[in-house]
């Protein structure tokens, strides 16, 4: 039980009424009766007004009053950052002695939010307003139905970009379904427009007013290291689409670990500030080094992206490069013995290098690639290294989708229908789906041509249990 500023003077005011009138001569108020009674009055009066005053304080400020047992954390991610503010949201409330349970909002079901208490939701939005597929199975489940949620307390962190059609779109939609059902917001929804630190602030304040956090406890800025670009090499001269290069990165100082599927967030330098980029790590930890696939972004006034730019043609060779790694562990790699179908297009080939470059140094399952370009020429990203693993037995099979070559099979996901027989014994086989690439046109082209071979209800149950991972953008 947790006492507010107002609840424990009330109490021990409210003892001292019932003893001043049960029991006066414990007090050692050497005073007549009549005085005596009185005083109990007085003390009974000034008890219902604390009372009073701390109850229109608590309504005032929240619309309930929040039970001051365990408080749950439910996060939505897909590229780690809502996870990472859960995480460390609920090491706050612990550390301020309350108790906390995280975990990822897909683990749920209806059932245990019907029980009722305190639970804190930092909710990601991703594709284009869907859900993280670390939440999928609970939009598919929990919110296609509506329990009674009128013994849930909750508050909501909804974390997106306004650049997207459907800003915080997840975030919302999981607000009025909890609404909906009856759960009762403890403050309004805060939204983060791109990590906007005066959001962020808002969440502060919030924790702190549910379990006494400190306030001035503000979000903890990530560490960088410094890195060095060490080489740039132009991938596909001559091609029609734009510039990519593969960029080497060596550490200045012991290199952090990875896993195939994390990314790296770098701090590019515009005009004497910072702005973050994410990029998907290209090779292995045990590379030693972070190779990356950038395209070089070119607008129609003809300035080059920002941080596309910089990386691929104002940094200098050696240059100081501040990077993080970011986990993402929903591209994370399955146990070695499952088979894997690696589907991407352009620099999407990054983040499935990586699990290839691992697979190869694995006793490891098939793999089979997929892989889309405009043309065989000049956009054949990592042809060497791609025709060695063939050669190799990494890769069991190869389909490739260029789609300038004017073949009949033009982009991955007609390659991926060409080979529907294949696609369904792989995963009769269980061999999981890993998608990275383009946000538009590729992942959409290819879920719908996975929900055309497969079943839409198989293709949900293979995102459900993590077999279909993505890592689009
Ligand atoms: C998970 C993930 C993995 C990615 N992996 C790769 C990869 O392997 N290879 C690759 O070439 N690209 C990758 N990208 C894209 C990359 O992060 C940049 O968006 C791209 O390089 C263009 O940025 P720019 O600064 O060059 O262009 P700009 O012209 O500066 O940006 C293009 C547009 O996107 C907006 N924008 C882009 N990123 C951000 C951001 N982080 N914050 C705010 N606004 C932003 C800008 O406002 C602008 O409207 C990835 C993106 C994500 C999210
Ligand atoms: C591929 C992609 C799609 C996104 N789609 C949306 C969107 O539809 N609406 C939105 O508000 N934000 C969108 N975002 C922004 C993310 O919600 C935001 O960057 C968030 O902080 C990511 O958190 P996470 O790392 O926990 O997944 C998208 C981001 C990416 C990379």
């Amino acid at each position: 039980m947790r006492w507010g500023p107002i609840g424990l003077p009330a109490v021990l005011l409210g003892i001292a009424a019932l003893a001043a009138v049960t029991q006066p001569e414990a007090w050692v108020w050497d005073i007549p009766d009549t005085r005596r009674g009185m005083a109990a009055a007085l003390v009974v009066l000034l008890y219902l007004g604390a009372c009073t005053a701390g109850a229109w304080r608590r309504r005032s400020r929240n619309a309930v009053v929040v039970p001051a047992a365990g408080i749950r954390i439910l996060h939505a991610s897909q590229t780690g950052t809502a996870e990472r503010i859960a995480l460390r949201s609920a090491d706050q409330l612990r550390q301020a002695g309350v108790s906390t349970a995280c975990a990822a909002l897909g683990a749920l079901d209806a059932s245990a939010l019907e029980t009722g208490g305190t639970c804190l939701f930092v909710i990601s939005t991703t594709g284009e307003g869907e859900p993280p597929d670390n939440a999928f199975a609970f939009e598919r489940g929990a919110m296609r139905t509506r329990p009674d949620l009128s013994r849930l307390h909750y508050g909501l962190l909804a974390l997106g970009d306004r650049g997207y059609a459907r800003y915080c779109g997840f975030g919302v939609e999981l607000d009025v379904w909890l609404r909906d059902c009856g759960a009762r917001p403890v403050f309004d929804r805060i939204e983060v427009d791109r990590g906007d630190p005066r959001a962020l602030r808002q969440w502060q304040q919030a924790l702190s007013a549910l379990g006494g956090v400190p306030a001035a406890a503000d979000r903890v800025s990530p560490r960088y290291d410094r890195w060095r670009l060490q080489a740039r090499e132009h991938l596909n001269p001559g091609s029609v689409g734009g510039a990519v290069f593969r960029l080497v990165l060596e550490p200045e100082a012991e290199a952090p670990g990875w896993t195939p599927g994390d990314l790296v967030e770098i701090r590019v330098p515009v005009s004497g500030e910072t702005v973050q980029r994410t990029y998907s790590i290209a090779s292995t930890a045990d590379d030693g080094r972070i190779e990356l696939m950038v395209r070089q972004v070119r607008h129609p006034n003809g300035r080059t992206g920002t941080g596309s730019g910089w990386l691929t043609e104002q940094a200098p060779l050696g240059a100081d490069i501040a990077l993080r790694v970011r986990e993402n562990h929903g591209f994370h790699p399955p146990p070695a013995d499952v088979p894997m179908i690696l589907i991407g297009n352009g620099t999407g080939l990054a983040g499935l290098r990586a699990h290839l470059r691992e697979r190869a140094q694995l006793a490891a399952a098939p793999c089979w690639l997929l892989f889309g370009e405009r043309s065989r020429r000049h956009d054949f990203l990592c042809r060497n290294e791609i025709e060695a693993w063939c050669a190799g037995g990494v890769l069991a099979r190869v389909d490739l989708a260029f789609s300038r070559d004017g073949e009949p099979v033009r982009y991955v996901q007609d390659a991926l229908r060409a080979a529907a027989d294949t696609l369904r014994e792989w995963i009769a086989g269980g061999a999981c789906l890993y998608v990275c690439g383009s946000l538009h046109g590729m992942a959409p082209g290819v879920d719908a041509v996975l929900r055309e071979v497969l079943g839409a209800d198989a293709v949900d149950a293979l995102r459900t249990q993590g077999r279909y991972r993505r890592d689009v953008y």
